[in-house]
């Protein structure tokens, strides 16, 4: 105990050691069980890098000898990047021969500095990788790779290199951010000044402008649209860990089951999604963190260094069993407090509390917050007053039960077709859609929240001509929470503002649509028959109405629209496109027949410069070229003034042609620019002779050409080409301008995409209701469920695509009934009506909509499931134990508001064990838990079992058998139960061989008159689905 505080403070002591410790952010490599910087996770399997040693050891090396010497606190912006003065605190350069030539050296000085990032760097149109990151990933990302030797003569090995052209960044950082979940140092080159150089120092410094790892995308165009690319964060007091450790040292305390069993150990989340600026917290305990963490799915998951220690070992692989990507830091020296958030959230609202954050809530932001600063390496970020998730608030599904129920991926290929989501998908924004996964993953436990949902969708259905105007008009946002993030980094271009605006103004005529409809629905009168419920309703799209704030973003539209020159801008766009191809070529030639037909096709229609990256690489104004401007010429007093004078120079530039020609008489004299020449006058056939008594010097001619230096135009091309220059800079300044007042105007734009989201999921539920023909469901406080004619969503579209229909079934459960106990054949449909009652409380609770004729539900608060089995063999887990682990989880979490489904509990074991297990869970269910639970089992002694159980019902479904000897399922349940599992119909269904399925036959009806026999049917009976008899007893 002592020593691991002693090694903790150790580690907290502010030395320069821990910042620079803090940067080397360790990359966990699961399954591999090695630490490296470069090791994929087990994820990918692609996992073949190997641990650049040599980099590591000296890296490790000096940091010691640094942290002795050194005990001054120093930013990360103080530590030196790429060329590092001879003066300077620079790190040290490798062995005793000659530096390597200034290029490498830098970049080895980067890799060096940031050794968990693969380096990419800046050579001029290229980026290249260096040394073994070039051995380790070019393979990986099919480029060609190099040698380069360092020097003339030098007994240096050759260093290997990679590269590929500037412009396919995206798509290499999607290699290797992306699929290979790899942290991307990006280093970008910048011009030095003019006393650098001549000190000597080199043409350019290389400086890492961004870090880019799984959960800090920003803008990049890979990131899937339709989902949140959430970076979470998990804080866990160290004491309290401790403390629980102690009291669990058990013999199995190795086991999942030893976590989850802690005390409620309280856990701090926050997480966020830096392309849209959603900031949340939420204060949790342990035994709900994995649930927590599937309803969020972050990307990526940062854990202070701590969780390497082993008393948080198996929290740590419980996140990394479940898929999650983890990262882990060394902790900022000093606890960051609520304070310390305020810099990086947008003009802090007013509902923003900082005394409503839970300490342990405190403390997982900071160190969130600590993460994405040194990630962003200091480009600004404006996130969202965070919000705090109340787990009260929400009902609550648990990750097994978010699986099972294939909400948001199917279990058997985890593919997104098929799951829930899938069929419900009718939104038509991608942030509309982000909402839709959000409310689902999360449905709400507030009454008025849902009937305020139910409102919109129920009038979306009543008016569908208002749906269609507002779903159209809807298609023509873009995506505004993600575009003005673009800004608040600096990186917002003119095709962003363009895009903005219009989504302003579409905005605004949704408004007006609204408004409309808010104005004749008043003219109608109201029916008093209605009652209060339509009253409600009538006015919630003017609640809705009333949120939106336009009068300031409208303002910001029209300065845009007024500003941009759209058609210059695609004039740009068409220009750009053209000069992509050059480069296409030009990257044709260097990568040579190693290129693939992939490497030519993927050419972005934009090449987007990044603002450090916007060259004046400009022509020249004579060149011949239209000019093409992004601006309108009056979006700035200076740049009217800039064009007026232009144009007069490019009047006076034509009389002086004209008087020059006229003086010359040479009618085919031209002035113009040329790269090689710049400024000339030039003339051709007969005309030569002529110029040569004025202009006897010549610049080059051949025998029908001449040019010649005219000293008058190449003074007025020169200031021509100032003045345009002056104009590409006010054009920039101006843009500047607007992306500030872009930044100004966050808050609202945020809050108006907020509302359009919320717009666009009610009428994607309204859609959705009115072509599978859902009905509005009544909640209530009460603890009971009414379900007539319910359905399941997806099974019941996957038997309408075969011409097949779906047996409707209800569900009373409640006050009569609390459990139901469902036998009969296997494949009658049990697990699918179990699974559909506990969709329709979810759907109910989201706020949409439900598949039946008449739905009234007591609000659940958690929804349980035991369903299925999902193998873990690889965590020595058997079905068995998976399957009472979850039993576990339910059995102590359910409360009498909660909704339970329990599909073959006991089916891992011996049929004795099997029922005794699942009579225990009945029981518990009934007496402790009191929940309303549906329960299928085809251990049918359980039925007789339960018979003083008053308040469980007996259910079951059929299988009809014609004379003819072929048969059919009943789906509608019935009451009773059903001793007959029909698993013989089902096995000859399969294809089992004739002849097995004939003894198999023989050896039932042998054991018929068996006081045994239920009990060996039960023994034998096949599972259903792709379970053999192997797992069975397994
Ligand atoms: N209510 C229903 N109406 C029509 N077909 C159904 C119904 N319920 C289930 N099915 C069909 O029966 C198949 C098996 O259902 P399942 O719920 O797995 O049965 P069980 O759990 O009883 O073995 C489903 O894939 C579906 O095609
Ligand atoms: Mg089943």
């Amino acid at each position: 105990m002592l020593t691991q505080h002693a090694a903790r403070r150790l580690i907290c002591t502010p030395s320069r050691t821990d910042l620079v410790r803090a940067l080397s952010v360790q990359y966990r490599a699961s399954s591999l069980g090695f630490a490296s910087p470069f090791c994929a996770t087990r994820r990918n399997g692609l996992s073949r890098a190997r641990p650049s040693l040599p980099l590591r050891q000296k890296w490790h090396h000096i940091e010691q000898v640094r942290g002795a010497k050194r005990k001054a606190t120093i930013d990360l912006d103080d530590i030196p990047q790429g060329a590092i003065d001879a003066g300077a605190d620079s790190l040290p350069v490798q062995d005793e021969e000659p530096e390597y030539p200034p290029l490498l050296q830098q970049v080895l000085n980067n890799m060096l500095k940031f050794p968990h990032c693969v380096m990419v760097t800046r050579v001029g149109g290229f980026y290249e990788l260096y040394f073994d990151h070039a051995d380790d990933f070019a393979p990986l990302l099919n480029l060609k790779k190099s040698k380069r030797k360092t020097s003339k003569g030098s007994k240096r090995p050759a260093v290997s290199m990679a590269g590929f052209p500037a412009y396919q960044l995206e798509r290499y950082l999607k290699i290797l951010v992306q699929d290979l979940n790899k942290h991307v140092a990006i280093c970008d080159e910048f011009v030095n000044d003019a006393p650098t150089k001549a000190k000597g120092g080199p043409d350019y410094t290389r400086r890492v402008s961004r870090i880019v790892t799984p959960g800090t995308l920003i803008d990049e165009h890979f990131m899937d649209p339709w989902q949140n690319n959430y970076l979470l964060s998990i804080y866990i007091d160290p004491e309290a860990i401790s403390k629980d450790n102690a009291v669990k040292k058990s013999p199995s305390s190795k086991n999942v089951a030893s976590v989850l069993n802690m005390p409620r150990t309280e856990v701090g989340l926050a997480w966020i999604d830096l392309s849209s600026g959603d900031f949340l917290t939420q204060s949790t305990d342990i035994a709900s963190l994995p649930s927590a963490v599937a309803r969020i799915k972050p990307r990526e998951i940062v854990l202070d260094s701590i969780f390497q220690e082993a008393q948080y070992s198996r929290i740590v692989s419980i996140l990394e069993e479940d898929g999650h990507i983890i990262t882990f830091q060394q902790p900022s020296a000093q606890a960051l407090t609520v304070k310390d958030w305020v810099p990086m959230l947008e003009d802090v609202v007013d509902d923003f509390d900082p005394e409503s954050f839970r300490p342990s809530e405190v403390a997982a932001g900071g160190s969130l917050l600590y993460y994405v600063k040194h990630q962003l390496l200091g480009s600004r970020t404006r996130l969202q007053s965070p919000v705090r998730h109340q787990a009260e608030d929400h009902m609550s599904i648990d990750k097994n039960t978010l699986r099972a129920l294939e909400i948001r991926s199917t279990i058997r290929d985890a593919t997104f077709e098929g799951s829930l989501l899938h069929s419900l998908k009718k939104t038509v924004t991608r942030s509309g859609t982000r909402l839709l996964t959000q409310r689902l993953s999360a449905p709400s436990m507030s009454l008025s929240t849902i009937n305020d949902r139910l409102d919109l969708v129920e009038e979306m259905i009543e008016y569908p001509q208002l749906r269609e105007d507002i779903m159209t008009l809807l298609g023509q946002t873009y995506d505004s929470l993600r575009l003005v993030t673009r800004f608040t980094v600096g990186r917002g271009d003119a095709d962003d503002l363009v895009e903005l605006s219009k989504t302003i103004l579409t905005t605004s005529e949704i408004v007006g649509v609204l408004r409309e409809h808010s104005t004749s629905r008043k003219a109608i009168p109201q029916d008093p028959e209605k009652g209060a419920a339509d009253d409600r309703r009538r006015d919630c799209l003017l609640v809705l109405q009333k949120r939106f704030e336009l009068v300031h973003p409208l303002e910001l539209a029209e300065r845009i629209l007024d500003a941009i020159d759209e058609e210059g801008l695609s004039e740009q766009h068409r220009i750009e496109d053209e000069e992509a191809s050059e480069m296409v070529d030009l990257s044709q030639d260097v990568l040579g027949r190693e290129a693939g037909e992939e490497d030519l096709k993927p050419l972005p229609k934009r090449i987007q410069p990044k603002p450090h990256m916007i060259s004046p690489s400009f022509k020249s104004a004579t060149d011949g070229r239209d000019d093409v401007w992004i601006m309108k010429r009056h979006a700035s007093k200076t740049l009217k003034r800039l064009h007026d004078s232009l144009d007069s120079m490019a009047e006076m530039k034509s009389d002086m042609e004209a008087q020059l020609r006229k003086k010359l008489g040479t009618s085919s004299l031209t002035l113009k620019w040329t790269p090689n020449l710049a400024h000339i006058g030039h003339v051709k056939g007969k005309d030569v002779s002529r110029v040569t008594e004025h202009y006897p010097k010549s610049l080059s001619s051949s025998k029908s050409t001449r040019s010649f230096q005219v000293p008058e135009w190449t003074q007025l091309g020169v200031q021509m080409d100032q003045t345009r220059f002056r104009i590409r800079n006010e054009e920039q300044r101006v843009l500047g301008d607007l992306r500030e007042a872009v930044v100004h105007n966050l808050v609202k734009l945020r809050r108006n995409a907020a509302v359009l989201d919320e717009l666009d999921v009610a009428c994607a539920f309204a859609l959705l209701a009115m072509e599978k023909g859902f009905v509005r469901p009544i909640l209530n406080a009460s603890t009971s469920h009414n379900v007539i004619g319910g359905r399941h969503p997806v099974v019941e579209a996957g038997l309408g695509e075969q011409g097949r229909r779906f047996a409707p079934n209800d569900c009373t459960l409640g006050d009569q009934e609390r459990i139901w106990l469902i036998t009969g054949p296997n494949m009658a449909g049990k697990s699918t009506y179990l699974r559909q009652n506990a969709l329709i409380s979810i759907l109910a609770q989201t706020g949409s909509f439900v598949p039946a004729e008449y739905v009234e539900i007591g609000l659940v608060d958690k929804v349980f499931s035991r369903v299925g089995s999902a193998d873990n063999l690889y965590q020595d887990q058997s079905t068995f134990m998976i399957e009472m682990l979850e039993t576990a989880q339910i059995l102590k979490e359910a409360t009498p508001r909660s909704f339970v489904i329990m599909d073959e509990v006991g089916r891992g074991t011996t049929p004795e064990d099997g029922i005794a297990v699942g009579y225990a869970c009945l029981h518990h269910l009934y007496h402790v838990n009191q929940c309303r639970t549906l329960f299928a089992t085809h251990f049918h002694a359980l039925t007789d079992m339960t018979r003083d159980f008053e308040k469980l019902g007996c259910y079951c479904n059929d299988v009809a058998e014609e004379n003819d000897g072929t048969f059919s399922y009943v789906h509608k349940l019935r009451k009773g139960v059903n001793r007959q599992s029909h698993a013989l119909k089902v096995a000859r269904v399969a294809g089992l061989p004739e002849a097995a399925v004939a003894v198999a036959a023989e050896v039932l009806e042998k054991l018929k008159p068996s006081a045994d026999r239920m009990n060996y049917v039960e023994r034998h009976e096949p599972v259903p689905g792709t379970q053999s008899e192997a797992t069975m007893s397994g």
